[in-house]
């Protein structure tokens, strides 16, 4: 038994945000956040618009794309760092809100990693037999996390969600996966408010060590693509996509270059969306499927750094 994604689904906020705006509320130019990381324009969820509402739009687009009813569904799994609330998970008050009353619910936390853990996560279940048909989310309200005074954060990240619906199959689509984790790096990226006492302490606004981070991105998804491609016994050459994670088209041009894909095998919406943690990997994924890109058989690498620090590929068939 495989799993395979049979059904993709995005959701973007209304609200617009771009460099232009940012100008006039902190010190930064478009050309700066331009050239440094490839960002033009992000989204931002309204007031009172939360992660599993817009978890709840891409989830029914890729279930409308899927063919698949709430019936159907029996795992979901909510890749998210901006959860509604405390508890219960978001993947919970999405489950509600679709109206599934069946299988199980839980959240996935691992930063910008987020997506490629929960994909991995619900390809174990299926293939060992405890779910048939399950609904994968990334979803970030992460502009909630950001101090709109510090310019070396405020102008990279944004809101929005992606979804799949991965089902049990026959033929493989999912082919691997490869995960990491190193909590020593913590520090480099990390929002480190706790909820104690009726107080928050801490700070609960992101901080990030950009050029720390950019250094140990570059590495490790190099290193971890070569992992992943060697237990496959496959080659750079039998990838047709790349969808990576995306927080900066610098990080991107440096894998897809290490990979010797030309960038037009590159899925890319870092410039319209910004940083969208565990989201950015569905959006993209979604913004390729409906524009008739990624075509059947074809082999789809992802790959995402994040927080912690975590870092992840999975190969699929499409
Ligand atoms: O999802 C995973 C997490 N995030 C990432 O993957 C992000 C990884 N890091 C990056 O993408 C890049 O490091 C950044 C885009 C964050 C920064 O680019 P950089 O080329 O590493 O710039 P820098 O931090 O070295 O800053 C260069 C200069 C500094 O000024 P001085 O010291 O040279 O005078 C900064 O103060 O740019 C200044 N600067 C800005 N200027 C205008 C920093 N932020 C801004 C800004 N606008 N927004």
């Amino acid at each position: 038994m495989y799993s395979k994604i049979i059904g993709t689904g995005s959701y973007l906020p209304a609200k617009v945000l771009t460099n232009y705006d940012l100008e006039k509320i902190v010190d930064t130019t478009h050309d700066w956040i331009f050239s440094r990381s490839g960002i033009a324009e992000r989204h931002v969820a309204a007031e009172g618009e939360l992660t599993s509402d817009l978890a709840l739009q891409a989830s029914l687009r890729a279930m409308e794309m899927a063919g698949v009813k709430v019936e159907d569904i029996d795992l979901i799994i909510v890749a998210t760092t901006t959860p509604d609330q405390v508890f219960p998970s978001t993947a919970c008050i999405l489950q509600d809100k679709l109206g599934v009353r069946q299988g199980t619910a839980f959240d996935m936390q691992a930063v910008c990693g987020g997506f490629v853990f929960a994909l991995n996560t619900a390809d174990l279940y299926i293939r060992g037999g405890q779910a048939r048909t399950a609904l994968v989310v990334g979803a970030e309200a992460l502009t909630r996390l950001l101090d709109w005074t510090d310019r070396s954060t405020c102008v990279l990240f944004g809101d929005g969600a992606g979804a799949v619906i991965l089902q049990a199959s026959e033929t493989p689509g999912i082919l691997g996966a490869k995960l990491h984790a190193d909590g020593r790096h913590r520090g480099m990226l990390e929002a480190d408010a706790r909820i104690a006492n009726g107080k928050i302490e801490g700070t609960p606004f992101m901080f990030m060590d950009g050029q720390a981070v950019f250094k140990f991105a570059v590495k490790v998804l190099a290193e971890v693509v070569d992992e992943l491609l060697a237990d496959l016994k496959l080659q750079y050459s039998d990838i047709d996509w790349l969808v990576p994670h995306q927080a900066n088209i610098r990080i991107i041009e440096a894998t897809a270059r290490k990979l010797g894909l030309s960038m037009d095998k590159v899925v890319l919406t870092v410039g319209q969306h910004g940083n969208t943690s565990a989201a950015s990997i569905p959006l993209a994924l979604d913004t390729a499927a409906r524009a008739g890109q990624i075509k059947p058989g074809q082999k789809v690498l992802l790959e995402a750094v994040g927080g912690g620090f975590v870092w992840g590929a999975v190969l699929l068939n499409w």
